[in-house]
């Protein structure tokens, strides 16, 4: 298989792949200025075409998939999609991210089909809380959807947390806590100034991970575990004898651009190389038109070949992307 490396001699093997910018929560983060611009369905990509635009990265030299939203599983048929993924030769991993919801009902069919990973999205163990962050009281049934992953037998199961001052901070050690009986990955994850956010707001809500290791009160005790590709970019630890792992993912305090290994696609059949550069590539319109496989391969590859050296939100006057809501590039 050929392998892809940009000119700063990352190894590109990594798409993210988001299959509806729709979705059934309302996160503060996901959309921070309320209001959505729903795309219609001529304009999100079709599963066939996902699966060609999939087959041409594997071409690539693209080995791993994550399958993102919005929230995948509310698409019609995702499972079916993800099966005929998982089917493509020199797909080695197929993993997806999901807010849970659905996930009781799907976890058995999306492992069957070749979905062996899920990380969910969960800010919060108070069910108040989390109408207050999302817009709907459905906690219980994200712990219901974690539960039928677990059983399932889904591994690693990981567990996103953005830290949010005043908000969900004071909750850091009851979420590390849940390693000491779960064999889950809990990662908590600065909050990132995506669309809608200004300078001020965001600085107003951002919890640097030097902070949050400090509020682990039992950080003594954490221990570091050796970095592992399969850790993605986070620094995990763990506390003696938990079954479960804590980690810190640090997009701003410690950007970790030099070893960013991943491409997105939009719903909308964008390509785009880097979460904060608004710059995307209209692969949608090239298939459309009726490209080769060989030219989409090469416009995967052109892809990869411009991503930035690093994004620039630690500058003294960052430019926040203004494009597009997280829920639109795929979380
Ligand atoms: N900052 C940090 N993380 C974010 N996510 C979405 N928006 C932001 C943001 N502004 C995370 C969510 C979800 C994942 C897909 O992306 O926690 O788990």
């Amino acid at each position: 298989m050929m392998k892809l490396v940009d000119p700063y001699g990352r190894t590109i093997d990594y798409l993210r792949i988001s299959i509806t910018d729709r979705c059934n929560l309302d996160c503060l983060y996901c959309a921070p200025l309320g209001g959505r611009k729903r795309r219609s369905h001529a304009e999100i990509l079709s599963y066939e075409e996902i699966l060609r635009i999939t087959n041409a990265a594997v071409h690539s030299g693209i080995s791993k998939i994550r399958i993102t939203g919005g929230e995948p599983l509310q698409r019609k048929g995702m499972v079916r999609l993800c099966r005929m993924l998982a089917d493509i030769d020199g797909i080695e991993s197929l993993a997806m991210t999901s807010n849970g919801i659905l996930l009781k009902e799907f976890a058995a069919p999306l492992f069957e089909a070749g979905v062996r990973r899920v990380n969910i999205s969960l800010d919060t163990l108070k069910p108040e809380r989390f109408r207050n962050i999302t817009g709907k009281d459905l906690l219980s049934q994200v712990f219901e959807g974690i539960e039928a992953a677990e059983k399932v037998g889904m591994n690693p199961i990981k567990i996103n947390t953005v830290v949010m001052r005043g908000i969900n901070d004071d909750e850091i050690e009851d979420l590390a806590g849940l390693t000491l009986e779960k064999p889950y990955h809990v990662r908590f994850i600065e909050l990132m100034p995506t669309q809608g956010y200004t300078k001020e707001k965001h600085r107003a809500l951002f919890v640097p991970i030097s902070e949050m290791i400090h509020r682990i009160n039992m950080i003594e005790n954490l221990q570091l575990i050796d970095k592992d590709p399969s850790f993605g970019p986070a620094t995990l630890y763990s506390f003696p004898g938990a079954p479960g792992k804590v980690g810190f993912i640090a997009p701003l305090s410690r950007h970790f651009c030099e070893t960013c290994n991943r491409l997105r696609l939009t719903a909308d059949g964008k390509l785009r190389a880097c979460l904060f550069s608004e710059k995307e590539i209209d692969i949608k319109g090239f298939l459309r038109k009726g490209a080769s496989m060989q030219a989409l391969s090469d416009l995967i590859k052109h892809a990869a070949r411009s991503k930035p050296q690093q994004h620039h939100l630690n500058d003294i006057a960052p430019k926040i992307p203004s494009n597009r809501t997280m829920r639109a590039i795929g979380g």
